[in-house]
């Protein structure tokens, strides 16, 4: 495993997204169950995986109680990380971080993101309850996510200390986030990409004409264009990665860790897929590679 530092916090490249535990739209109970999601997360600790993603509003808190209960016994591995979601009222961020804090069963948030910017709160008022939460003990370091790159300097700002992380969608259908890399490398803070395999577009099994049927329906990745776009994208990833013996998520994977300041953090519906994204971590792309994958990407 490849690991970074977020802060002060070491975290490894590849982390575990959990939106998929506790979550009907993603198939919890047909798909995925309660035995398999605890084996995905035990797995991912043997494979040195030590960042864990979730938020107060996935499997509407599902997804924490399971991690939680997951990590028992063995919290000191693993590096939490949860959102709360808007109205950003300094009230509401208070009692989200305490529930938060209670289905996850431990006594600190290592990483506490604001799942979104709120419009309607000023941030200051925001980050103060943040900075009460800091001192209190109860949460560790403090990200964003999808913020744009104003929004995450005037969060750090507000704050008055490092907002380490900004997790946003970026794969490699949409490489918009890339303009938030300079003050990332400038700062030595962290993008979280989310999403990091086009929730499975890039995996090779979905495309036009079949599109999963479930809550990805309406997410919005599987739209016609990325749709159009991803056939070329996964052949050349495929090519790039039989040169390796990897799969074309694999490469996808590897592509967005080419950048030392990003850090991914793919869902996983099985232990097979988790163990597949952890290997990625070991896969290094030539230049030449990048810029094959580049070009695909491009036309
Ligand atoms: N901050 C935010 O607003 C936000 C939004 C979305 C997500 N997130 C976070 O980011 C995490 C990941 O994003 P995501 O789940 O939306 O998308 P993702 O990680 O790009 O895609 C996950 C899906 O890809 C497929 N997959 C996983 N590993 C694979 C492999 N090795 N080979 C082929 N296919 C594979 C699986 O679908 P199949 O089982 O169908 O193959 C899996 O459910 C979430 O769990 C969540 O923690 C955050």
């Amino acid at each position: 495993m490849k690991y970074v530092m977020m802060g002060t916090q070491q975290v490894s490249a590849i982390g575990l997204g959990t939106w998929q535990f506790g979550e009907a739209g993603w198939g919890w109970g047909t798909e995925l169950d309660h035995d398999e999601a605890i084996r995905i997360v035990h797995r991912a600790l043997e494979l040195g995986i030590n960042f864990f993603d979730t938020a107060e509003v996935y499997g509407n808190g599902r997804s924490e109680e399971i991690l939680g209960e997951a990590l028992r016994g063995r919290r000191h591995e693993a590096i939490v990380a949860t959102k709360v979601a808007p109205p950003l009222r300094p009230d509401r961020v208070m009692q989200a971080a305490r529930e938060s804090l209670r289905r996850l069963d431990i006594e600190s948030i290592d990483l506490y993101q604001l799942h979104a910017p709120d419009g309607g709160v000023p941030l200051a008022r925001t980050m103060r309850a943040i900075r009460r939460l800091m001192d209190d003990g109860q949460v560790q370091q403090v990200g964003v996510s999808n913020f744009d790159l104003n929004q995450w300097q005037e969060a750090e700002a507000a704050l008055g200390s490092p907002v380490v992380s900004n997790q946003v969608q970026y794969h490699l259908l949409d490489r918009r986030p890339r303009n938030l890399l300079p003050h990332a490398h400038e700062e030595g803070r962290i993008v979280i990409a989310f999403s990091p395999l086009a929730q499975g577009l890039l995996g090779g099994k979905y495309g036009p004409g079949n599109v999963p049927q479930d809550l990805r329906a309406n997410f919005g990745i599987f739209n016609d264009d990325n749709l159009r776009r991803a056939p070329a994208v996964v052949a050349t990833l495929r090519q790039v990665g039989e040169h390796y013996g990897v799969t074309p998520a694999q490469v996808a994977l590897a592509w967005l860790l080419l950048d030392p300041q990003v850090i991914v953090i793919p869902g996983a519906r099985s232990v097979a897929q988790l163990e597949a994204n952890a290997a990625a971590a070991d896969l290094r792309l030539t230049p030449g590679d990048a810029l094959r994958i580049e070009e695909a990407t491009r036309a």
